[in-house]
């Protein structure tokens, strides 16, 4: 049997955005919720961190093998003009979708985000984490959106046009 590496690829793109955006799931509908119950904001802050941190490191990982195998498969399928054609909507949402979490995870979380987090949830944790579970949703269901897109879009199902 031929080692057939588009299906390879395509089986790793998969693979890793379950791991992916099934831990953004957890995140949004069970950690920050659950973190809100808590009594003190110390025990918020840190239960948060110790949990969203684990899950960080291993979306960097997960967020890279997407990419890579996405692109290797755009190029393998000489595909790069579906870009230019609005029925490949799917293929910028798949791309907005991982700049968005590349940018949040290598540079706003590590650099500015983990610091505004600290000093905004000590001094009115109901208020930070209200907010950050709005813009967990707001990605959670951005990200959906393109799952749904993307295996509809790549078994022939267009959807427009
Ligand atoms: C740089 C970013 C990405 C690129 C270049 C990329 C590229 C691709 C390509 C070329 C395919 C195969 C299309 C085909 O067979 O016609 C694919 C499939 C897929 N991608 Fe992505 N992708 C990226 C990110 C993402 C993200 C962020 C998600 C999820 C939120 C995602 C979810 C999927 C899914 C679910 C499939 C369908 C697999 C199947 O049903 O066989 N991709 N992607």
């Amino acid at each position: 049997m031929d080692l057939d590496y588009f299906t390879l690829a395509r089986v790793i793109h998969v693979v890793a955005v379950v791991l992916w955006i099934g831990g953004v799931s957890m995140v949004t509908t069970i950690l920050i919720p659950g973190v809100k119950k808590l009594k003190s904001k110390e025990e918020q802050i840190a239960t948060f961190e110790m949990i969203e941190g684990k899950f960080s490191n291993q979306a960097k990982i997960t967020t890279l093998l997407t990419g890579l195998t996405g692109f290797y498969m755009l190029y393998d399928l000489d595909a790069w003009d579906r870009y230019l054609d609005y029925r490949f909507w799917w293929i910028h949402a798949m791309t907005f979708v991982w700049v968005i979490f590349t940018i949040v995870i290598y540079v706003l979380e590590p650099f500015i985000l983990h610091r505004l987090f600290k000093k905004y949830a000590t001094e009115n944790p109901e208020k930070t984490f209200r907010i950050m579970q709005r813009m967990h949703w707001i990605l959670l269901l951005l990200s959906l959106i393109t799952i749904a897109g993307a295996v509809a879009g790549s078994h022939g199902w267009l959807l427009i046009g």
